[in-house]
């Protein structure tokens, strides 16, 4: 029988034997999932650990062994919109639940019983729509069985710069601003200029916002100045490196954009980020511009680069049009779910709680 207890972690107060646990547990979640990729250094994952998000709030349950050591054996993330942060009022309703286990504490009803404690937290906050992401078979299988219902098919692709057509790729760039003799490309490393600031964001909230969300029951969210600045600084105080490119038009409107993350230990792998292009400004080639001129940058400033990895919907079929053709191929598939918080009380009422599981708390989730 596994007695276990649930611990809270805060990244801005956590001792270093905390962080030490942390990376712990990481380094082993990244063997079972990642193996052959890089790991994200421990500085750099603390430095944006401690650049909170200001429109979503995360509070975080390491899970441990009573009989064990102090190693933790799983985790537990709830995050929900700030209410006084950007997003809250389209938001306020959705509670993500973040959970995982090492393999040997699987299949005991600890999944479960931590489910049972975020529908609880869901109650109290008055969220009604719980909301998660999974790849793994095992917790694809587990909200399956839960009852919660698939929202939205994600995709990771991956692009092998040693394949890559660079003729094409020339010629895309050399493209876009022959058909628009207008535009003009901008670049920002790291940094957007403070007077290009609050344009960036009108823009980023659009085109992130008109990202296909299939079923998925969210609202939109909102990028303002400062969660800009706060997302920036997480990533250059770990010596992460942002990738910024747009397109400017002749009155000044940003009409498209797209943003890499290099992290130096990450080595040969480089993260596409958003790429969007406003609706008005479609159908010209900027998208096509803009992967290819980045793409060109990546290869002059980050000569080891291998690969470039992106994450997708299935359904965002512009974005997989040019990702396809650049050579991006499908590298893992993932599953966005949802279930109304009433259809997981109703589960959960219908399942008896497992006597594995002895579940304490330190100052964690009965404490918040
Ligand atoms: C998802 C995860 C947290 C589930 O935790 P768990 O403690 O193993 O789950 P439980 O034992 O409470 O399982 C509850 C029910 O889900 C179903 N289930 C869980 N894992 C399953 C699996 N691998 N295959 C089939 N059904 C499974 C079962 O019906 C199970 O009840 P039962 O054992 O009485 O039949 C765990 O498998 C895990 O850490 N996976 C990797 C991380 C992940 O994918 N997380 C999901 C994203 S949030």
């Amino acid at each position: 029988m596994v007695r276990i207890k649930v611990v809270s972690f805060d990244p801005q107060r956590a001792t270093g034997e905390e962080w030490a646990r942390f990376h712990a547990y990481r380094r082993k979640r990244h063997v079972e999932t990642d193996p052959n990729d890089p790991l994200r250094a421990d500085a750099t994952v603390e430095a944006q650990q401690r650049k909170p998000d200001i429109a979503w709030k995360e509070l975080n349950f390491p899970v441990i062994d009573i009989d064990g050591s102090d190693e933790w054996i799983g985790w537990q993330t709830l995050e929900f919109a700030r209410s006084d942060g950007p997003s809250y009022a389209e938001n306020k309703r959705i509670l993500w639940v973040w959970i995982s286990l090492l393999p040997s504490y699987r299949r005991q009803g600890i999944g479960r019983r931590l489910l049972r404690e975020a529908a609880n937290f869901a109650r109290e906050r008055g969220k009604s729509r719980v909301v998660s992401y999974a790849e793994e078979a095992s917790g694809l299988a587990f909200w399956k069985v839960v009852g919660a219902q698939d929202a939205q098919r994600d995709r990771q692709s991956r692009l092998n710069l040693d394949e890559v057509d660079w003729t094409m790729v020339e010629q895309w760039a050399a493209e876009g601003p022959a058909r628009s003799p207008d535009s003009k490309l901008v670049w920002f490393t790291n940094r957007i200029d403070d007077e290009d600031i609050e344009e960036w964001c009108a823009a980023f909230t659009e085109v992130w916002n008109m990202m296909p969300r299939d079923d998925l029951d969210i609202g939109d969210e909102v990028f303002t100045p400062e969660r800009r600045r706060q997302s920036e600084a997480g990533i250059a105080e770990g010596g992460g490196t942002t990738l910024t490119a747009l397109t400017r038009e002749e009155d000044g409107t940003i009409s498209g954009l797209t943003e890499m993350g290099y992290f130096p230990e990450e080595d040969w792998m480089i993260n596409q980020w958003m790429t969007g292009v406003r609706r008005p400004y479609r159908g010209r080639g900027l998208g096509k511009w803009l992967k290819a001129a980045m793409l060109l940058w990546v290869r002059e400033e980050f000569p080891q680069v291998r690969v470039v990895r992106t994450d997708n919907a299935f359904s965002n079929a512009p974005m997989l049009s040019i990702n396809e053709r650049l050579g991006f191929k499908l590298y893992r598939e993932g599953m966005e779910v949802q279930i109304g918080l009433e259809d997981l009380e109703a589960y959960l009422a219908k399942v008896p709680e497992s006597e594995a599981t002895l579940f304490e708390t330190e100052d964690g989730l009965a404490g918040i």
